[in-house]
């Protein structure tokens, strides 16, 4: 543990990079537009670097932990005081914010910016974080919303007002629903009064079809500006032109600590634990008003008892519970069915898939009340067709009406490597 005392005269920035504790010993000091008035104390994870900006003479106290470092960046590689212009310029009554970029170019860093600016504005302002591999507010796989009343260092302070499944983990994937869920969310901000709305974006920009769903998303919530970090470059063209969004290039700063590949699993791992620490398993009964979203075996015409002993004459196993769709057959099974290959399953020119009892452990989901609305993520632990029983693990503990099933698994240590590009049950 390292510790110093440095002076920060005013109006000039200081970045830290955790893992850090830090005290404001004189003078005031704005993280991001938060404000820490002299005796504040914040810390800073390991994951995190922030600029300093002293609003007066200060003197702070730094205790740095491992790996943690302080530095004075050159003025070309820092962009605070560009950020914190443009964030006074964009924020106003009415605005929409749109902030893309690539991954680590300071999305959320710039999104927590904008949201203390407004409420240092006295402007009531929700935050939608739909980036759903790097999420801060929500799990992973769903984008979410917050509309705090007191400034934040980090998103991942806040707490959910509303989550929205995705399912996924790539935006490619899904990127429909991803466009769907942030104009529903928006509608939510309105609901609750918001007069600033902010759009935190995932970090996919590298194709046309990532530009396209950004612009789409940002033409359907009526967005009054696009903020496009790293400088727009991969906007091309558009960058100039002029539409009623105002497109703004931002810069990213240089030289700021980027997240490997591994910290970015344990922010996720991070995130997921948030949710589902102290989780219990529950058991439904959903044999009366219960829909069942995003599962294959679920939705089809059930097969009924003569077609179900066939299909075990053919496959070896016992069947627990079978649906048909056209052209594929979904059959739970008791066991792995032997030597078996999909592609040479087939039963009455349908092919035919195969569950495992079990595999559904794991996935990702969210629970809807009784308007459909999704109250709280889970995980699915048993989901048996054939006893209309549905077990799940999580911390909500009010009456369940339905269930929306995603694609991504999670094991005991949120590890969430296991993904599907079909429908996982
Ligand atoms: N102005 C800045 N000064 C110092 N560090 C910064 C600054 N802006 C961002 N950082 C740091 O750079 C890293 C990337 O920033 P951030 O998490 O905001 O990017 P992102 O685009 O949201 O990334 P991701 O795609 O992973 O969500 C973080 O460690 C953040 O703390
Ligand atoms: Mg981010």
């Amino acid at each position: 543990m390292l510790k110093i005392s440095l002076k920060i005269p005013r109006s000039s920035i200081v970045r830290v990079a955790g893992p850090a504790s830090l005290r404001v010993a004189s003078g005031r000091i704005s993280v991001l537009g938060k404000i820490l008035q002299s005796g504040s104390e914040i810390f800073i994870s390991l994951y995190k670097s922030y600029p300093l900006y002293s609003l007066d003479d200060s003197v702070v106290d730094i205790e740095l932990g491992e790996g943690g470092y302080v530095e004075n960046p050159r003025e070309k590689d820092d962009v605070t005081i560009q950020w914190i212009e443009t964030a006074e310029k964009v924020v106003e009554k009415g605005s929409r914010i749109v902030v893309m970029g690539p991954g680590e170019s300071g999305k959320s860093t710039f999104s927590t910016l904008l949201l203390n600016t407004a409420i240092n504005k006295g402007l009531k302002a929700c935050v939608i974080d739909a980036d759903i591999g790097q999420q801060d507010i929500g799990p992973p796989d769903f984008i979410s919303m917050s509309c705090p009343s007191q400034t934040v260092q980090w998103l991942r302070e806040l707490y959910p007002e509303e989550i929205r499944l995705i399912g996924v983990l790539t935006p490619s994937q899904y990127s429909h629903r991803i466009i769907a869920a942030t104009i529903d969310l928006v509608s939510k901000a309105l609901e609750k009064g918001a007069e600033v709305i902010i759009i935190n974006t995932d970090g996919w920009v590298s194709s046309p079809y990532a530009i396209e769903m950004k612009l789409e998303i940002a033409r359907f919530v009526k967005a009054t500006h696009i903020i496009a970090l790293q400088n727009g470059s991969y906007l091309g063209s558009l960058i100039n032109t002029s539409t009623p969004i105002k497109i703004m290039p931002l810069p990213s700063p240089q030289g700021v600590r980027t997240r490997s590949r591994e910290d970015r699993r344990m922010l996720r791992a991070y995130a997921y634990k948030k949710f589902f620490d102290q989780a219990v398993l529950r058991s439904i009964d959903i044999s009366r008003d219960f829909i069942i979203i995003g599962s294959c075996l679920a939705s089809g015409e059930k097969l009924d008892q003569q077609k179900i002993l066939e299909l075990e004459k053919i496959i070896g196993t016992k069947i627990l519970y079978g649906s048909r769709h056209e052209g594929v057959i979904y059959l739970y099974v008791q066991s792995p069915v032997k030597e078996y290959s999909e592609k040479s399953l087939k039963y009455q020119d349908h092919e035919i898939q195969i569950f495992v009892q079990g595999s559904e452990r794991g996935l990702l989901a969210s629970l809807l009340d009784s308007s459909l609305r999704e109250i709280a993520p889970a995980i699915i632990d048993t989901l048996d067709l054939q006893n209309n029983v549905l077990k799940i693990v999580t911390r909500y503990e009010g009456p369940v009406s339905g269930v929306l099933i995603g694609r991504v698994k999670i094991d005991f240590s949120y590890d969430d490597s296991i993904r599907y590009t079909r429908c996982p049950i």
